[in-house]
């Protein structure tokens, strides 16, 4: 099994990228190889409506664009199980992320009918951390992020959400101006729950590559 990370937040060993390397090794544990990415690494934007993927004769799910990003979107179509991991960010997924989706979406969508040219199968394991608490999420967040990650769906695999509430943002609370939050209250929240879910991620990378 091919299993590819992708972190889509700019930290590298925060949050998402913890839930994600936890992901990874469950990953391994059963035997995937695995590669893990700093999407904030590489330089590219969004699509450039270049349309070369769409020139009659072109090579499906891939993006003719030279730049970092192209390699990665060929790795997302031939692994067996995509991990990606964004925070939330004013209420949405990453700059970045959609940046990504965009590329990755268009270069495997059909213009002649608008069906899919990707015909593989790949499972998807889509973590989002947050500030905000599960009463919160489900309020606000739940039915948008669900539907982020129905585009997943494209990859024909099976789609997995997993939502990371009420995270530690910084270590040290009191060095900034960030009174709504409750220093104390946050980091009980994150010594009971956080190793809850990175253990569910470790199990996840398991189940996903079973
Ligand atoms: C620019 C910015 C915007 C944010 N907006 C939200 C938000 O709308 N809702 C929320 O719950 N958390 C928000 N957060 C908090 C992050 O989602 C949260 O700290 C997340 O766990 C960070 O992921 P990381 O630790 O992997 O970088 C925001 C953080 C930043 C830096």
């Amino acid at each position: 099994m091919k299993v590819l990370a992708i972190n889509c937040s700019p930290r590298k060993n925060w949050n998402t990228a913890q839930l994600l390397k936890s992901a990874l090794e469950g990953a391994k544990s059963v035997g995937a190889e695995v590669e893990y990415i700093d999407l904030y690494d590489l330089n590219f934007a969004g699509c450039r409506s270049c349309m070369l993927c769409k020139r009659k004769g072109a090579e499906r799910c891939h993006c003719y664009w030279k730049d970092e990003l192209s390699p990665v979107i060929d790795k997302v179509f031939s692994a067996n199980v995509l991990f990606i991991g964004t925070p939330i960010y004013l209420g949405r997924p990453t700059s970045q992320y959609f940046a990504f989706m965009e590329r990755l979406h268009f270069s495997s969508l059909s213009y002649d009918d608008y069906s899919n040219y990707f015909k593989g199968n790949v499972n998807v394991g889509m973590f989002i951390t947050m500030n905000a608490t599960k009463e919160f999420y489900d309020k606000l967040y739940k039915a948008k992020f669900e539907s982020y990650a129905d585009d997943f769906k494209a990859l024909n695999g099976e789609v997995s959400l997993y939502p990371c509430y009420n995270t530690l943002q910084v270590k040290d609370y009191s060095k900034f101006n960030m009174a709504s939050f409750n220093e104390e209250e946050k980091k009980k929240v994150h010594d009971e729950h956080f190793s809850i879910d990175l253990e569910n991620a470790y199990n996840l990378g398991v189940r996903l590559n079973r």
